[in-house]
């Protein structure tokens, strides 16, 4: 018997074999995307983002000139570390070099019934780790609407829209459609659920600019979302014209120590606020290695860059360069490069982020109002 693959978007979530997961699901591989795009992002040549569900209909309207929205949002969990960093950079990607609308959701009534029922501190986490690192990353206020889901907009007209969307939401899916997604349903989750139903749809509204197709680039743990709302999206022929709206899926960065790297676990993340010595440390001490157990044996057999974090760094945020990553991966893989050589690399190119990326920050912070209309 095969196993299914759960995905639950609260649980935590580790997949060992994304292809085979796009395959159970019905997202479509990314690859075949790339030569239609321009210039592809280094996380789709790289593979980071590994799926999607029309998003060729995106790349028609990016060509077609037509606008597009890019929606997606974030819940505020702690510090803004290397998972959250590759989210951050495909939404500049949709803004800058596809000419996207932006909107960006902080999940603060899931994440209040969800996780930290704190809705001062979740506002606070959402400002000075999510919005500020995303500015000091390249986010440009103009054509970008940030918001909060407990306070859609100052603009009653828009507000009312969005939640009238989400109240008339729940009329399209049953009980028993919603436990086959999710499992174990509780007034938490369906109220989660509604909200983000509307987060996804509700760029196509005419109080948010009408009609217009909308690519959501998520993890791969938030498709059950994505599923539900093109299923709501189509049952509103009634009422609304929507499209069905389109999804990106990225792979789960890696924690330190090979897990899942997540906010609640210092040793498992590099946050964009640590210093570079203390990244440093962390990469030397707890990186989890492809190396071999002695010297002579690395030599002989090579290293293991599949399951090798700091190779694993390199490749998704650290080294642009193809032929560089290549001669890094053949070098490992010969023995050539040792372990520690390898996570030296890796350190110098991340000391040299960190740093740039801390001055950014300082900037950022006071461009923050921008934001916050
Ligand atoms: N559920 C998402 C998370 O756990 C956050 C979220 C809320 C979201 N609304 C959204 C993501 C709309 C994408 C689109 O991170």
């Amino acid at each position: 018997m095969e196993m299914k693959t759960e995905i639950n978007p609260w649980g935590s979530m580790e997949v060992k074999d994304y292809a085979k997961l796009r395959d159970e699901f019905g997202i479509q591989p990314f690859e075949p995307l790339l030569r239609r795009l321009k210039e592809p992002h280094l996380l789709m040549r790289r593979g980071v983002v590994f799926g999607h569900r029309d998003f060729d209909k995106i790349i028609d309207a990016v060509n077609r000139k037509e606008s597009y929205a890019m929606m997606t949002g974030l819940m505020p969990s702690g510090k803004f570390h290397l998972g959250h960093k590759i989210l951050a950079e495909q939404i500049i990607y949709h803004q800058q070099t596809l000419g996207a609308n932006v909107f960006i959701c902080v999940a603060d009534i899931e994440a209040y019934n969800m996780r930290i029922d704190d809705m001062e501190k979740l506002r606070e986490i959402a400002i000075n780790e999510y919005l500020v690192n995303y500015i000091a990353l390249g986010l440009d206020p103009k054509n970008c609407d940030f918001y909060f889901q407990s306070a859609r907009s100052r603009d009653p007209d828009k507000a009312n829209a969005f939640y009238r969307l989400a109240g008339m939401a729940a009329k399209k899916v049953t009980f028993n459609e919603m436990k086959a997604v999710y499992g174990e349903i509780t007034p938490g989750k369906v109220m989660s659920v509604m909200t983000q139903v509307a987060d996804i749809l509700h760029p196509m509204l005419p109080e948010f600019g009408g009609y217009k197709r909308v690519v959501v680039p998520v993890g791969a743990d938030q498709d059950p979302h994505i599923r539900l709302s093109r299923d709501i999206a189509a049952r509103f022929e009634k009422e609304h014209k929507f499209v069905l709206p389109s999804s990106t899926y990225h792979v789960f960065i890696k924690g330190l120590k090979g897990g899942k790297m997540s906010s609640s676990d210092p040793y498992s993340y590099i946050a964009l606020t640590d210093d570079p010595a203390t990244a440093k440390s962390k990469i030397m001490k707890y990186a989890f290695s492809g190396g071999r157990d002695t010297l002579e044996e690395h030599r002989k057999k090579g290293g293991i860059p599949e399951v090798d974090v700091a190779y694993q760094y390199l490749y998704s945020q650290f080294e642009p360069d193809d032929k560089k990553m290549q001669q890094i991966y053949d070098d490992y893989k010969s023995g050539a490069l040792l372990s520690g050589e390898l996570k030296q690399i890796l350190v110098e190119k991340m000391e040299a982020f960190l740093r740039e990326h801390a001055k950014k920050r300082e900037h950022a912070r006071k461009q923050v109002d921008k934001f916050l209309k």
